[in-house]
């Protein structure tokens, strides 16, 4: 048998994660010979489990919820946007035996909202509702875009207020209640909070959307995300879920352990197609 350098996801859960269908299709559109495999690990096996794939020759891999946090303190190095991020998606073992971390996610974001769907973010108002680890993952990418300002709102008020004062040297960003959020408008406004997971929606005010402004849920689900449908329900220009975003932060971990960058338009419109076969639903 012909090798094939081994990769990974781990999580937990991870039997629907749709990372090993994503980076084997890359691999055969860019004639790469890797093998990459999910595997379930839970939070208190994640030090053992990292070493021993890394042990065994692997060569990277991709952690998902709830593993990030842990491979930002695994990792020996990381990037700077890993850094600010507080979280690692993407392992590499390096020849000097060492693991780099670095995050994928806010890029993978930036690149789907601008280079797959044209939204400009220059010079708008943007929204992020949440304040949790998803928030912090995007913050800094969406600064250098050089928004007008970001807006973080969150349940816990002191969350968002905490994490906007982290920023605050990257540009115009500030934190608060949901509440805090009638007679404002933005012309983007992020889902970072778990509240889909559980079908749930924050309480948001009415006209909170600019006309023709754009809504993005960070999660990804075979059928609308509510957060998805306050979208269409507020005249959204466009209203969109995360797999363009998994797909990308995808594309750049595959980038970043193979040095090819894969075509990522391809693979987003047959997962897109895949789950609008399931459901019956235009994607
Ligand atoms: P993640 O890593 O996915 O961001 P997290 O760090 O646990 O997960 O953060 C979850 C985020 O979703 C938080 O901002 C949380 O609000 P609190 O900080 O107030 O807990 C938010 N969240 C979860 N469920 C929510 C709900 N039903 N309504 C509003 N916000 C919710």
């Amino acid at each position: 048998m012909s090798h094939k350098d081994r990769y990974a996801v781990f999580g937990d859960p991870i039997q629907h994660s749709k990372s090993p269908k994503i980076h084997t299709l890359f691999a055969e559109q860019t004639g790469q010979a890797i093998d990459y495999q999910a595997q379930q690990v839970p939070a208190d096996n994640f030090q053992a489990a990292v070493a021993r794939f890394f042990a065994e020759g692997g060569l990277g891999l991709n952690c998902t919820v709830p593993l990030k946090e842990l491979a930002w303190q695994y990792a020996t190095q990381k990037t700077q946007r890993a850094e600010l991020a507080k979280a690692v998606n993407t392992l590499v073992w390096q020849a000097d035996g060492t693991v780099l971390g670095d995050n994928t996610d806010g890029c993978g974001l930036v690149s789907d909202l601008t280079g797959n769907h044209g939204i400009a973010l220059a010079g708008i108002p943007i929204l992020i509702l949440g304040a949790g680890g998803a928030a912090r993952g995007i913050i800094a990418p969406l600064l250098e875009q050089n928004p007008a300002a970001i807006v973080i709102a969150n349940r816990t008020v002191a969350k968002a207020a905490a994490l906007a004062e982290q920023f605050q040297a990257g540009g115009s960003i500030t934190g608060c209640g949901f509440g805090g959020l009638h007679g404002q408008q933005f012309g983007l406004i992020l889902n970072a909070t778990s509240a889909s997971l559980s079908g749930q929606l924050p309480p948001l005010p009415p006209n909170l959307l600019a006309e023709q402004g754009c809504c993005y849920d960070l999660a990804y689900s075979n059928k609308p995300t509510p957060f998805v449908r306050w979208g269409w329900e507020n005249h959204a220009g466009k209203s969109l879920d995360g797999l363009g975003m998994l797909v990308e932060q995808a594309a750049e971990a595959f980038f970043i352990w193979r040095g090819v960058r894969p075509d990522t338009l391809p693979v987003i419109e047959l997962l897109a197609a895949e789950r609008a076969g399931v459901y019956g639903l235009a994607s």
